[in-house]
């Protein structure tokens, strides 16, 4: 568990998701806007997911969330998966990469909307960083990459290091982007 404090002033915990967390969880997701679930989409964002995600006693990915100090909701939930996909598999290949299960882990990010650009998915960066490291990643990979219009996104993870890498077409352009450590 980490305490971070945002541009608001105001503290609040980054920890790991828990299992008594599903009613959050599900608070977290059904309030998003269309507009934040038009760019983070890595699984449903309903309240059976969130139930489903919060009784799993096994996870292929590692979650975290934050949670202000004082209050009992989450502003921000982030992925950390341990298992590849077929699709970014290829994805990378076609860019000359072999993607490895284990090495390269799957990164995916969300901050609930009124607290966006608050500092505090950059505040949560570096453990984030420190935790893939920990458990043996050579990379980060975006799930899914980002698209190419969400300029706050691809900001943030250039930031931290990640570079494009290549891309694919839905209704929109989306980049694949990866951080090697
Ligand atoms: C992307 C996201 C996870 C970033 O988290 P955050 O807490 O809002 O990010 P931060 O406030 O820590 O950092 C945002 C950075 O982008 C910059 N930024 C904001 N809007 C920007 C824009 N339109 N163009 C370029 N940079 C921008 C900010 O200045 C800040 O950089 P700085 O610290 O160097 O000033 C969050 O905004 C989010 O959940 N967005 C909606 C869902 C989403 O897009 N998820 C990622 C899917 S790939």
């Amino acid at each position: 568990m980490k305490i971070i404090t945002g541009n608001d002033g105001h503290e609040y915990l980054f920890r790991k998701l828990e299992m008594n967390d599903k009613e959050m969880l599900s608070d977290y997701f059904i309030a998003l806007s269309a507009e934040t679930k038009s760019r983070f989409g890595p699984h449903p964002l309903t309240d059976e997911f969130a139930t489903h995600l919060c009784s799993k006693t096994e996870d292929s990915a590692d979650r975290f969330v934050i949670v202000p100090k004082n209050e009992a909701k989450i502003v921000g939930y982030f992925i950390v998966g341990f298992e590849l996909s077929p699709h970014e598999k290829s994805r990378y290949l076609s860019q000359g990469i072999m993607l490895e299960q284990g090495l390269d882990v799957l990164f995916a990010p969300s901050v609930a909307d009124d607290y966006q650009n608050c500092g505090l998915a950059s505040q949560v960066m570096p453990a984030i960083l420190f935790h893939a490291r920990q458990k043996g990643a050579r990379s980060l990979v975006l799930m899914g990459g980002t698209q190419a219009t969400n300029s706050r996104a691809i900001a943030f993870y250039e930031k931290f290091g990640f570079v494009k890498f290549g891309g694919y077409q839905t209704e929109v352009f989306n980049h694949d982007m990866r951080l090697t450590f």
